[in-house]
């Protein structure tokens, strides 16, 4: 059972980003599935893991490829990474000292990125990444 799933309006039109986001949706329906389910606390700590380990990859992916094509948006774009990394911190260190983390902030967390940071924020360099030749 999923809660939130890829589709094609959520596309860069950019293979590696797109198997990269694709794989944060995934990442997030098995933590989602693990807690319903509720698996040991273990096996969900090591989802959230997982999860925010991909996250800084992801980031870093998109960074890259903007220092690369010299993308004009670069500081904005970077500057909502860095408000989503805050959090990802945030969570890694109530992971680490073994502080509660609500189910429902993480799906919120998630929900914001996946939802409004692509189809926001991703989508708007599209046309630029395009008309570079990257895919
Ligand atoms: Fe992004």
């Amino acid at each position: 059972m999923s809660i939130i799933d890829w589709d094609e309006s959520y596309s860069v039109k950019i293979n590696l980003i797109d198997g990269q986001h694709k794989k944060l949706f995934d990442l997030t329906n098995q933590y989602h599935k693990a807690f319903t389910e509720g698996r040991s606390q273990n096996a969900i700590r090591q989802l959230i893991d997982g999860l925010l380990n991909y996250a800084a990859v992801h980031f870093a992916t998109e960074e890259r490829y903007f220092s690369e094509y010299g993308y004009p948006e670069t500081e904005s774009h970077k500057h909502e990474h860095k408000i989503f990394n805050a959090k990802i911190a945030e969570l890694t260190r109530k992971r680490k000292t073994g502080e509660a983390i609500e189910h429902d902030e993480v799906i919120k967390f998630m929900r914001i990125w996946l939802e409004g940071h692509i189809k926001g924020t991703d989508h708007k360099y599209i046309d630029f990444f395009a008309k570079n030749g990257l895919r």
